[in-house]
């Protein structure tokens, strides 16, 4: 018996990374998992692999800061397995640039896709939970949620409003008794295609001279206590548990899987 045997569950950003990483454990656990990214061909790929290994899976075009979308994303999740029991908010991207020269379109870009994303896929996802028994929500923030970085003010601002939207879902959802937790997780620096995203030279970040891309390993040499960067699977494993019934004593917290970085 999987951890999450016959859960009903959306992972948004689902085709990449951490995304990819959550949706196949939470297949290999017995979910029925919904992947949705702006990457069809990479998401039906991680549908198509979930599936060939046993797993049920299937894949959805979709941009999370779309609100159209977001019903019709949850009406499928529903029609095909009866109800939502998680959605885990992962999409997302990091603009980096100095506060002077950081474009008002980016910083919009950014938010409409970290925090609206975030927003608009809890307020379907609440809607259908509540009157189908509840579920499990998690938002993937970030250690930039806790401390500031410089050149980062944008997504630290996306990633911290991520924080404490967490905790009023989770209160609101508490105060009507609908059997619906809300979570935080917060990845240090993960192994993930979304460094070789970031629009910039590794120089900008200490990396070494000539660097054209940020390098997560060497980063994390220097920057985490573990001296190495976090694999997709360790932020996975701990989506699993916020969507299992082993955490359903835990609403409204934060899960920081960063090898350290925040207790110096
Ligand atoms: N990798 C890290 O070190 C790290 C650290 C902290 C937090 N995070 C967070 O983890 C999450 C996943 O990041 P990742 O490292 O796996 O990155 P990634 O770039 O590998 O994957 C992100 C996925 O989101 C998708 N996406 C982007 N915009 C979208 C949109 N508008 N609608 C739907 N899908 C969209 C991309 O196509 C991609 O498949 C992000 O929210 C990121 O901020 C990552």
């Amino acid at each position: 018996m999987g951890q999450v045997e016959g859960k009903s569950i959306i992972v948004t950003g689902g085709a990449s990374g951490i995304g990819a990483a959550c949706a196949r454990v939470l297949a290999r656990e017995g979910a029925k998992v919904l992947v949705t990214d702006i990457d069809a061909a990479q998401g039906e790929e991680v549908v198509a692999d979930i599936i060939r290994k046993g797993g049920s899976a299937a894949f959805l075009k979709q941009d999370v800061a779309d609100e159209k979308r977001w019903p019709e994303v949850v009406d499928e999740a529903v029609s095909r397995w009866k109800k939502l029991d998680g959605l885990v908010n992962n999409a997302g991207v990091g603009l980096a640039g100095s506060i002077l020269d950081f474009s008002l379109e980016d910083w919009r870009r950014q938010m409409a896709i970290n925090v609206e994303g975030v927003f608009l896929g809890t307020k379907y996802a609440v809607k259908t939970m509540k009157d189908t028994g509840g579920g499990s929500i998690v938002m993937m923030s970030s250690v930039a949620g806790f401390v500031g970085s410089p050149r980062l003010a944008g997504y630290c601002a996306a990633k911290g409003a991520v924080r404490l939207f967490t905790k009023a879902a989770a209160m609101e959802c508490a105060q009507f008794d609908w059997n619906i937790r809300v979570n935080s997780v917060h990845p240090g620096i993960i192994d993930t295609p979304i460094w070789t995203k970031i629009p910039m030279g590794g120089q900008q970040f200490n990396q070494p001279a000539g660097a054209n891309a940020l390098d997560p390993n060497q980063l994390a040499q220097i920057g985490a206590p573990l001296k190495r960067a976090g694999k997709p699977e360790d932020i996975a494993n701990a989506v699993l548990f916020l969507c299992s019934d082993a955490s359903s004593y835990m609403t409204g917290t934060e899960m920081v899987i960063d090898g350290g970085i925040l207790a110096r």
